[in-house]
């Protein structure tokens, strides 16, 4: 790709310095600190970048003749007429428009990959349910790449009437520059939440590196490749053990959420999101045989899911030939340590809604589709306080994912790479050794005590009571004895109080 030269700011050095991360978090420093992408900071920006000097429109969107022969083209991300605080749309200046290419066909090859959650398609199970370590297919046994690598864990809703949330795992091996793909989602927002391996996001509007850590949002209808990148060579495209957590909402788009009386600052600084700047290229690709297939290696295909179901057609030029454009509606990334976490300074364990990095609300005023929530590095200072989670039950489904470490409230069993699943009004909270350290006043930490230093846990948190693909529910995919953790919970009731 040739990337923006003319009117782009310096490169940027996007991640801050970490106070908090240590251990195996510190290692993905220098991951991103050998990110020489250049990034436009700054959340829901009305952004303008070219790759060509010149190359956008010097007064309207849709003059005439484009300068340098380019197509103008609009995605709308917002309906035209959504109110201008809210809209989302985008100005591309590209070598060919988007409309040219062959009819769609299915696209057969991963059927996990869905968000139509009907009963063919999955079942219900009121537990407490926590899955092992997503495996990663072995590159001796397969050519893996994102697109084939998605498995649908569970979600709600429908796509077509754009109410809903999924909630993906991917686990690969390859890049998409190998398996020569791109991929548009036409059903909602991308939230990815890379575990294993920095990956590369070739994107319509220019590249953005995200290592394990950050989290980057495609939104709706912008095409993407995805490619891995060596952790310890930085060589990039590479076949690589690749695995995270994917979040897809219909209902709207991914946001930073309000802050009410928190006041103006704090939580996720509009500052620290980081969008692309123009990077593009002009590649034709031969037409594709009259009887090619969707595994035809030889074709450059477009994968897209289109109403839960996925369906490919061959290109003949490459997707990533955007030279310059402008707006608001782009691919971001954020890196997680910069999270500005608030917390009681006082007493109590407050909601977690109080580590909320973005939300995607439904039409009810705060209530949520997805919010997205981390647990970073903290101090937890509480007077006379448990200080891991409270007991409770919820009328919000939770998925946890963890990147790295251990989570508080469960010290064993909720690795790296895992999952666990809490549903609507379903009782959960800490494990029983969990309960018996911190509600002990001989072994419960006092005072300031730095938390979770070497770990990051996050959780997608929905409205929406989650069906479940056939896999996640197989009792071989998930930990069985999962419940057991609350078992040793007995009953401390005296009658007298002391
Ligand atoms: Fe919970």
């Amino acid at each position: 790709m040739a990337d923006s030269k003319s009117s782009a700011p310096e490169p940027t050095h996007v991640h801050p310095a970490l106070p908090l991360f240590g251990g195996e978090l510190s290692k993905w420093e220098a991951v991103k600190a050998r990110d020489t992408l250049i990034y436009q900071m700054g959340y829901g920006n009305e952004f303008a970048t070219e790759a060509v000097k010149d190359a956008l429109p010097k007064l309207g969107n849709t003059p005439l003749r484009a300068p340098h022969g380019l197509y103008a083209e609009q995605v709308s991300g917002t309906s035209f007429t959504t109110p201008r605080v809210h809209n989302r749309k985008v100005w591309m200046y590209k070598v060919r428009p988007s409309a040219a290419h062959a009819p769609m066909r299915p696209y057969t090859k991963n059927p996990r990959f869905f968000n139509d959650f009907n009963d063919s398609t999955s079942e219900i199970n009121p537990n407490q349910l926590r899955w092992k370590p997503f495996p990663i297919p072995s590159a001796d046994e397969a050519v893996v790449d994102f697109i084939d690598g998605v498995m649908t864990l569970g979600g709600a809703g429908c796509p077509a009437a754009k109410a809903g949330c999924a909630v993906h795992i991917y686990t690969c091996n390859a890049s998409m520059a190998e398996t020569r793909r791109a991929f548009c989602n036409s059903d909602g927002d991308l939230l990815i939440v890379p575990q294993q391996t920095p990956l590369l996001l070739r994107t319509e509007l220019g590249k953005l590196r995200v290592a394990p850590g950050e989290f980057v949002v495609v939104p709706r209808g912008i095409k993407f490749a995805v490619d891995l990148e060596d952790a310890e060579t930085g060589a990039c495209p590479a076949r690589a053990p690749a695995r995270g957590y994917i979040c897809e909402v219909y209902d709207s788009h991914f946001v930073i959420p309000d802050l009410g009386p928190i006041g103006a600052n704090g939580l996720a600084n509009p500052r620290h999101f980081a969008a692309p700047v123009a990077a593009f290229e002009d590649v034709e690709y031969p037409a594709p045989a009259a009887d090619a297939t969707e595994a035809d290696a030889s074709a450059f295909h477009l994968v897209q899911k289109f109403v839960g179901k996925l369906f490919a057609a061959p290109l003949q030029s490459s997707p990533f030939d955007v030279v310059a454009w402008t707006g608001n509606y782009t691919p971001f990334k954020y890196d997680l340590a910069a999270f500005n976490t608030v917390n009681s300074v006082s007493y109590d364990h407050l909601d977690p809604s109080i580590f909320t990095v973005l939300t995607a609300q439904t039409t009810s005023p705060g209530v949520a589709a997805c919010d997205f929530v981390v647990f970073p590095p903290r101090f937890a200072v509480q007077d006379n306080t448990f200080r891991p989670p409270y007991y409770h039950r919820n009328c919000m489904t939770e998925f946890m994912g963890n990147i790295q470490g251990q989570y508080d409230a469960k010290p064993e069993g909720f690795v790296p790479g895992s999952a666990s699943l809490h549903s609507c009004m379903m009782g959960h909270g800490p494990d029983a050794d969990t309960y018996a350290k911190f509600s002990n006043e001989k072994t419960a930490p006092q005072g300031p005590v730095l938390m979770n230093k070497n770990d990051l846990a996050f959780m997608f948190e929905s409205t929406y009571i989650f069906k479940l693909s056939k896999w996640a529910n197989a009792p071989e995919s998930q930990q069985t004895e999962y419940y057991r953790c609350w078992a040793g919970l007995k009953s401390e009731y005296e009658a007298e109080s002391k």
